[in-house]
């Protein structure tokens, strides 16, 4: 088996994405260390996930720091300190300076709850339901400086069904990214995915 690909998440919430990595990684259908968790909110969920799961964990606040270039710049250091292959967003609220990205360029993912580009930034669930949309779903892409416009790499979309209200048709979205993450990921512990002039390149 090759390396595994080291990677660091980045996180600011419950984390369930982070878990759905996790499991797959101890269950060895991905070949991949998480190095460390890293989140910008001190009393977030998935910090507790990534303990249980004997990972290292490191709180960078953002209310600590002046700007966002020296909350990015600390971002970066820490990063830096575990030299990952990928890192990985997964439910990181925090919108990233151009240069953190471009520091990152073509080593970064995120995920998002929409089928990009429709509905960048928040509240996709609501924003999808609003416009009476027959399908959701959503997308995972390179991080670029455009907010949530990265190249795509892989989108996976669900019915709206008529009786569905923000919570359950976020829990079925949920449901979809915790099996398409991971699978990603293995892509490219399985080197089988890169960026070439901003487009996607996926060998079978
Ligand atoms: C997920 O639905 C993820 O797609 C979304 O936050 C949630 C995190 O859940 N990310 C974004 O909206 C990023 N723009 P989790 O903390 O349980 O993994």
């Amino acid at each position: 088996m090759d390396k595994p690909l080291d990677i660091v998440v980045l996180i600011s919430g419950g984390g369930s994405n982070l878990q759905s990595i996790i499991d797959q990684v101890a269950a060895k259908k991905l070949n991949a260390r998480i190095c460390a968790v890293i989140s910008n909110i001190a009393d977030a969920y998935g910090l507790q996930r990534a303990k249980d799961a004997h990972i290292d964990t490191i709180i960078i606040n953002h209310h600590d720091y002046n700007s966002r270039a020296e909350f990015d710049d600390q971002l970066i250091q820490k990063i830096e300190y575990y030299n990952p292959d990928l890192i990985v967003l997964a439910g990181f609220m925090r919108i990233l300076s151009d240069e953190f990205v471009n520091h990152f360029h073509a080593k970064m993912i995120n995920i998002h709850p929409s089928l990009l580009p429709k509905y960048r930034g928040l509240h996709t669930h609501k924003r999808a339901l609003e416009s009476g949309d027959k399908e959701h779903g959503l997308s995972i892409h390179y991080v670029s400086t455009e907010l949530d416009g990265g190249p795509l790499i892989l989108q996976k979309s669900i019915a709206v069904l008529a009786d569905d209200t923000e919570e359950t048709l976020a829990k079925r979205v949920l449901v979809e990214e915790h099996s398409a993450y991971p699978k990603v990921i293995q892509w490219f512990a399985e080197k089988r995915i890169q960026l070439i002039d901003n487009q996607v390149i996926l060998d079978n």
